[in-house]
């Protein structure tokens, strides 16, 4: 049977990955924002100041000086994140994570998806996209992408397992079983994936499942009291998952690329 040997939430957040004295590239983008949800509301920029003026004190916590310090705070505790997960070596990394249009858009939103292809690459920076960004979104974009295109295995049996698992579980979860692509190649996955692959993992090829949550697109997003019910289904079907009956190959002995352990996947 599978073990959950390690689990831990983390943000991606852009400012993770911008220089404290460039966040105001990011405020240059909220100002055009029209409109702004907070508290069930939607609000324009300046309404938005001015339902929260007195709240808080924007101006302090904005200072070089107290971002610098949140920053480091912040880096220190992504530092303790990799490391803990170095200790720890898992075989499989499950990350469940939003997906802010990169594989799926108006055609079709899933409101849960699970990935199980034989492999997800998390592409290099696509320059072509780099270029419709403002200049504080492709800056903290650098964060999710590495300087070439990274392949993992995906154990296609654990993968299956937890989709067997959702559906016994009453949740008619989406599949998709291909990267999607365009004209100028493979669709890398989400950043959601891709920052942990970059900032935790360090890019070793851990095999990884890949699920992905529609967080932000009305009318479908799950509700969290949902999304902690699937978090309970994915965790059954891990510890629910004969690996040794399917044939799933340990990867320790650094073996992530070889062909045979790929073969296992297959039959897994
Ligand atoms: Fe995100």
């Amino acid at each position: 049977m599978a073990k959950i040997v390690y689990g831990f939430g983390s943000s991606h957040g852009p400012l993770l990955a911008t220089p404290p004295e460039r966040w105001d590239l990011r405020a240059a983008d909220d100002r055009k924002n029209p409109a702004h949800p907070f508290r069930g509301r939607i609000y324009t920029f300046p309404e938005l100041v001015e339902a929260r003026r007195g709240e808080k004190d924007f101006v302090k916590a904005s200072s070089l000086e107290v971002r610098q310090s949140c920053f480091e705070r912040n880096h220190r505790a992504m530092d303790r994140l990799a490391e803990r997960l170095a200790e720890v070596n898992p075989d499989i990394i499950v990350v469940v994570g939003d997906d802010q249009h990169e594989w799926f858009y108006e055609d079709i939103q899933p409101s849960f998806t699970v990935y199980c292809g034989e492999q997800v690459i998390n592409a290099a920076i696509d320059p072509q996209i780099l270029k419709t960004k403002s200049p504080g979104i492709a800056l903290a974009m650098s964060a999710s992408h590495p300087p070439e295109d990274q392949a993992y295995p995906v154990p296609v049996g654990l993968a299956t397992a937890i989709i067997e698992q959702a559906i016994a579980d009453e949740f008619d979860v989406a599949v998709s079983m291909e990267q999607r692509a365009n004209e100028r190649g493979v669709i890398g996955v989400g950043h959601a994936v891709g920052f942990v692959y970059r900032r935790i993992v360090k890019d070793r090829p851990i095999p990884v499942v890949p699920i992905l949550l529609n967080t932000y697109f009305l009318p479908n997003r799950p509700t969290a009291k949902r999304c902690y019910q699937f978090g309970q289904s994915i965790g059954s079907a891990i510890a629910g998952w004969n690996c040794g009956r399917r044939g799933f190959r340990c990867p320790h002995a650094h073996g992530h690329q070889e062909p045979r352990y790929q073969d296992d996947l297959r039959r897994a």
